[in-house]
């Protein structure tokens, strides 16, 4: 596998989110968004970690571009942190974040890496929470376009590859239907909430919101997570459960992005707990993103299974997931306990989106994995299992694009080791290793295996 692979101008890239790596969470002006306030909780995460420091990539941008240049990536997935930008969510500019992004976006150009650049990752200021529930209120959809058209304007010049929201599902399934992310409500949450309509509200202020960012901007695309859920066997009944399974997830987004309403098996499921899109705004939605990038890691077996106890997005579903088939797994297990090892995953979940949503351009905006087993210092840097498991996804996305899908690139997730949500630092997704005393980068084995693969030499 090379990059003569791939078409000719398939891009290759790393990914990662703002929060995740910049670190200086309380520094330079910048005010705190949701998870910030989240952590102020014990527990959240297994190390107790914050990510007030992470990986610091706020100082150390340069090292980490230069450390892409070497391994031969033609561009960085990054996300600009709104409250960076607007400390109070709205109106008064911070100026050392404006001027830490031009930093970044600069080195970057004057090293030819592309930025692709990613408005919203999971971080809203905690100011517009507290105002008015963030978003739950169509309030959000004015305040994201301000943000958004102000990053247009500041950075436009120099960025080309725009994109709204980072994976709207897993905001609206863990921060409303489960309570795991912040604002961390759901039914019984201690924060409040109604997992069987607040998920199904917040993914419509963030359609809104995005489609509302999109229509100010010619070439803009937006991230939607996406598992391939394979039927557990031949009944009919459990194809029928992949189904729903699919469009409670892709389908809840792509699906008025590409034909301007919800998926018909989620209207007739939720029926009037789902908002309605009026004409205008169903106008608005459809046709709202010139691109799709598709972050998929995994893939799970599905079987029906009515689960009434009580109503919830997820219990909307009628489905059971399963990680096995008669005894035998569905792949290696990663770290962490969602991710599988199953790379044909891939190529079924590109074909779908090219055969169900008119063929779309697409990427694969994040792909990778937590290694399983001891990651210190130096065993974290052979990291044979990482590698396994490009090779094979990435030859999986070689064959859906032999097989005629729009793939324009694939972004790994990520350079660095960095702060993984609520497994804090335990979890590690890096090619390249983070000493977090000292933050010096250690590249893997997979970095080296990256620049194999897609170095050109000239
Ligand atoms: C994705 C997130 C990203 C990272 C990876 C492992 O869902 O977009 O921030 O946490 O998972």
């Amino acid at each position: 596998l090379t990059r003569q692979s791939f078409p000719p101008g398939f891009v290759f890239g790393t990914a990662s989110s703002a929060y995740q790596v910049e670190g200086n969470a309380l520094k330079y002006g910048r005010g705190p968004c949701i998870w910030d306030t989240f952590l102020l909780y014990p527990g959240i995460t297994p190390d107790n970690s914050t990510a007030n420091v992470t990986v610091d990539e706020y100082h150390r941008y340069m090292d980490d571009v230069d450390n892409m240049v070497r391994v031969g990536f033609d561009a960085y997935r990054f996300s600009i942190s709104w409250s960076r930008i607007f400390p109070s969510g709205l109106g008064r500019i911070n100026k050392d974040g404006v001027d830490y992004y031009h930093r970044l976006i600069d080195y970057m150009l004057a090293h030819n890496m592309t930025p692709y650049v990613v408005l919203y990752h999971y971080d809203l200021p905690q100011v517009l929470h507290d105002q008015y529930n963030g978003w739950l209120h169509t309030r959000i959809v004015r305040d994201f376009v301000r943000f958004a058209d102000f990053c247009f304007k500041t950075y436009g010049h120099k960025v080309k590859n725009w994109f709204t929201i980072n994976e709207p599902r897993m905001m609206a399934n863990h921060g409303y239907g489960d309570g795991f992310f912040p604002p961390g409500r759901c039914t019984g949450c201690q924060f409040g909430g109604n997992s069987a309509t607040e998920p199904y509200i917040t993914a419509h202020n963030l359609l809104l919101s995005h489609a509302a960012a999109a229509t100010q901007k010619g070439r803009i695309g937006i991230l939607l997570d996406f598992v391939w859920y394979e039927p557990l066997t031949n009944k009919e009944e459990d194809h029928a459960a992949a189904h729903r399974a699919r469009e409670f997830t892709l389908g809840w987004f792509l699906h008025p992005i590409t034909y301007g309403h919800y998926p018909e098996t989620m209207q007739n499921i939720v029926m009037q707990r789902l908002p309605n899109f009026t004409r205008e705004q169903s106008e608005m939605v459809k046709g709202s993103a010139d691109i799709i990038g598709i972050n998929h890691y995994t893939t799970y077996y599905v079987s029906h299974y009515v689960n009434k106890t009580f109503m919830s997005y997820l219990n909307d579903w009628d489905v059971k997931i399963s990680y096995e088939r008669n005894g035998v797994p569905i792949g290696k297990q990663a770290y962490s306990n969602w991710l599988y090892v199953v790379p044909w995953g891939i190529y079924k979940a590109v074909m779908h989106v090219k055969e169900k949503y008119k063929d779309p351009i697409m990427f694969i905006g994040e792909n990778g994995i937590d290694q399983p087993g001891n990651e210190t210092l130096p065993g974290a840097l052979y990291d044979s299992f990482r590698i396994e498991y490009f090779d094979q996804y990435l030859h999986e996305v070689k064959r859906a694009v032999d097989d005629g899908a729009k793939v324009t690139g694939y972004f790994a997730w990520s350079l660095l080791d960095n702060f993984e949500w609520r497994l804090g630092f335990t979890s590690k997704f890096g090619i390249v290793y983070v000493d977090r005393s000292t933050f010096t980068r250690y590249p893997k084995d997979s970095t080296h295996w990256f620049r194999k693969v897609i170095k050109t030499e000239v």
